[in-house]
């Protein structure tokens, strides 16, 4: 085995350096992973750009998500040249993540990789398919079936959002799909979605406690204002999956969506989730919710690429899944 190895390096001088580092610096841990793929993330970009509260120690090395073969198991678990994968816990933030040829890690964080999905495929998903997934089950539930009107999924374009729509049009929902980006209809169309809306066509109402309702439950990716009046908008007895702030993270609300609707406020929180909920959610991926055409949602870089991307996603302007070839 490599003395050294290679990653997308995060230091006080520079940002997104390719780095060389030795197998001895890699951190604690069971399981020795050779990497082929990661992702891109909303988290990990912060990272790549030293936030101070995902990134807590320089160097660092950003990626939320891995997937690869194990390369050495200390507890027996695994079995070298396995397929596995990571997502959440401390991968990337804080820990050293992804975005490496090696990664060391607890067992206990270890997932293999369905036998239906390629390395590749899970990275497609990776943590946005993932978090896409638990707020599926969220709104299942709470007993929004299909037949109970449209789903609202906001920041759509985006990782989480693109997948979200996916799985819900197949599962047999009506999506309708809010986003920035005029460019991105046709491929939400394409995705799933049964209608597309502008975000202007949320109407921020600061000073109403409830708005006539409009959807059946919804899957929000962006937090603040957005999230606030898609509450107000949601229907009795039903329920919002959330798990994003890009848009803010304030909630400027009353409690009346709650008590005079039953809105159910579901909030998601990926990277600490159980492991046998995880390992159910993937089984579920890999089978009845995989989205049809998952290639169709990737673009793949090299680390070398990562840093162009990292700004545009911190910029809301990426659609789909962004996957990193380990070995590009
Ligand atoms: N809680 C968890 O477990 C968990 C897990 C994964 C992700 N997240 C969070 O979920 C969010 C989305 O993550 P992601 O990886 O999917 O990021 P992403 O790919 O950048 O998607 C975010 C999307 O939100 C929309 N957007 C951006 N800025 C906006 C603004 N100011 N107002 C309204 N919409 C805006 C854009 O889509 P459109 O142009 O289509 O509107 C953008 O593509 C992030 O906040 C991330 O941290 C949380």
């Amino acid at each position: 085995m490599t003395s050294m190895f290679r990653c997308y390096l995060v230091n006080e001088e520079k940002r997104g350096a390719i780095g060389k580092l030795s197998m001895t610096d890699l951190p604690a841990g069971e399981v020795l992973i050779r990497g082929r793929y990661s992702s891109l993330n909303y988290k990990d970009a912060l990272a790549a750009t030293g936030h101070p509260g995902v990134a807590r120690q320089l160097p660092h090395i950003p990626g939320i998500d891995v997937a690869g073969y194990v390369e050495e198991c200390t507890t027996g678990d695994f079995q070298p040249g396995e397929q596995v994968l990571v997502t959440g816990y401390e991968l990337g933030a804080p820990r050293w993540g992804g975005w490496s040829e090696f990664v060391r890690v607890p067992a206990e964080w270890v997932v293999r990789v369905p036998p239906s999905l390629s390395l590749r495929d899970v990275m497609v998903l990776g943590t946005a398919g993932f978090t896409a997934a638990q707020g599926v089950g969220a709104l299942r539930l709470h007993g929004i079936t299909p037949e109970k009107g449209e789903i609202l999924v906001t920041g759509a374009s985006g990782g989480v959002g693109s997948i979200a729509v996916a799985i819900l049009a197949r599962l047999g929902y009506q999506v309708v799909a809010m986003t920035g980006k005029e460019a991105a209809q046709e491929k939400l169309v394409r995705w799933g979605a049964s209608r597309v809306i502008g975000r202007e066509q949320i109407h921020v109402a600061a000073e109403k406690p409830l708005l006539p309702t409009r959807w059946a439950g919804a899957i929000d990716t962006v937090g603040g204002q957005v999230l606030a009046t898609v509450l107000k908008e949601t229907a009795h007895r039903g329920c919002v999956a959330t798990c994003g702030n890009v848009a803010g993270v304030e909630l400027p609300l009353t409690v009346f969506p709650f008590i005079l609707r039953g809105v159910k406020l579901d909030g998601i929180d990926s990277a600490m989730c159980p492991h046998p909920q995880r390992l159910e959610i993937w089984k579920r991926l890999a089978k009845e919710w995989l989205p049809a055409d998952l290639d169709g949602f990737a673009t793949e870089v090299g680390l070398a690429e990562l840093s162009d991307y990292v700004e545009q996603i911190l910029q809301g302007q990426i659609v789909g899944r962004i996957v990193v070839d380990l070995q590009g």
